[in-house]
């Protein structure tokens, strides 16, 4: 996760049964290469103690302790100044109160009142009192001054009831706080369109006609995009994938769907990872095809092509700035790609090797060449779909400048 990959996140916990989840937390943002200093409240630490986040981030967590110990004069400012974001997560009522407010009676207002870094909070506690005007009141004056705010979701919780408190999932954490370090990033203000998984044509209200996209590089792609600011919709068809936390997800099932919500869209770039369906049933039978009546016989037609209409329409260009497609092949791989890339009035396209067992449909590792309007080519080597989902992002970028 490189934009994760030495940045140094300023983990606040604070008293709330949701605490041990900041654990898994503080373990999945170790395992992506951020360094994580932890400070624990005193009542953070009735649920879970400092041993628990120093064995799992192999760094010191601090407590109230260390406010006064032989560092405390400077270590808030320390803590705060280094921080490329301070995430508070599970964040009680309490603590929302205090940061709205100012208060400094502990490590981690003190360190939360003395940084500039951005700030984001996972807000855990009952349902009653998050929806109380004073709760409300904080969360919007923290809004109002940039704090993001991931959650709550609603659910169940501690106390029996459910409602609206719960905090979010770590991995769910994770993702929104990939936005938050992507805030700053290439692709800051700039829209991206991603579409991906493979399209689905009914032959009756039970078949389809599909391929083996599994979505992963777009899901990777559109991943990648967020992780350097960019806006991003994710328009896909039905896969077993998890969207990328803050994609505008719009799902789809046939070419003429994908199309519809491409026409329907505007963006500074679009990338075309999905497999579209070349060819569809001409009728698309209305009750389920009975084997008694014998093998069917299904007339195919020609499905529209996507790329080469949303770029031969003038002034859909405008609606894309920077058009990437992929190029699946099995053979002939460059010259098939080069035409491709022409035909289809694309900025780059990204070709595939499908024949080999590393690269292609369902995999997670991709091997491609990519080639460019202005005729350069640059061959990448075998990576993991995510790298080579972030090569495509840097030159989407680079367009884009
Ligand atoms: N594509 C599209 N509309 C289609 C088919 C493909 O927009 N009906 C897009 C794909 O999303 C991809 C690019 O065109 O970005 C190339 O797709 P590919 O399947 O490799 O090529 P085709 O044009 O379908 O040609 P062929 O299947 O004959 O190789």
């Amino acid at each position: 996760m490189p934009n994760l990959t030495n940045k140094q996140i300023l983990l606040g916990v604070t008293g709330s049964i949701a605490s041990y989840k900041a654990a898994d937390l503080a373990s999945k943002l170790t395992q992506a290469g951020a360094k994580v200093d932890v400070i624990l409240t005193s009542a953070a630490q009735k649920f879970i103690t400092p041993l628990t986040f120093q064995s799992v981030t192999g760094c010191k967590a601090y407590t109230d302790k260390d406010l006064w110990g032989d560092e405390g004069h400077v270590l808030h400012v320390q803590l705060g100044k280094g921080a490329d974001l301070i995430v508070i997560a599970p964040c009680t009522a309490n603590t929302m109160a205090k940061l709205a407010h100012g208060f400094s009676d502990d490590l981690l207002t003190v360190t939360y009142l003395a940084s500039t870094a951005d700030v984001l909070i996972a807000p855990a506690m009952d349902g009653g009192m998050f929806d109380n005007p004073a709760t409300q009141g904080n969360l919007s004056t923290l809004l109002s001054r940039g704090v993001m705010v991931a959650g709550p979701a609603t659910g169940h919780l501690a106390s029996g009831l459910s409602g609206k408190g719960r905090m979010l999932e770590p991995i769910e954490i994770l993702g929104h706080i990939r936005i938050a370090l992507g805030k700053h990033g290439k692709l800051k203000n700039k829209k991206v369109v991603v579409t991906a998984g493979g399209t689905q044509e009914s032959i009756d209200p039970v078949r389809i006609i599909t391929n083996h996209s599994s979505g992963k590089q777009g899901y990777a792609l559109a991943q990648a995009a967020i992780d350097v600011g960019a806006d991003v919709t994710l328009i896909t068809t039905p896969t077993t994938l998890t969207p990328p936390v803050g994609a505008k997800v719009v799902n789809v099932k046939s070419v003429q769907d994908m199309l519809d919500a491409l026409l329907n869209e505007s963006a500074d770039a679009l990338i075309m990872t999905a497999a579209v369906a070349d060819f569809r049933p001409k009728h698309v039978a209305k009750d389920k095809i009975k084997k008694r009546d014998g093998i069917p016989q299904i007339e195919l037609e020609v499905a529209p092509d996507i790329l080469k209409t949303v770029s031969s329409i003038k002034s859909e260009k405008k609606r894309y700035k920077v058009v990437v497609g992929f190029a699946a092949e099995s053979q002939d791989l460059l010259e098939n790609a080069s035409d491709k890339l022409k035909s289809k009035g694309l900025d780059f396209i990204a070709a595939n090797d499908i024949s080999s067992k590393d690269a292609g449909f369902a995999v997670d590792t991709n091997r491609i060449t990519l080639l460019f309007a202005n005729g350069s080519k640059e061959s990448l080597p075998l990576m993991s779909k995510t790298e080579a989902a972030e090569k495509i992002i840097e030159h989407v970028a680079r367009l884009l400048e």
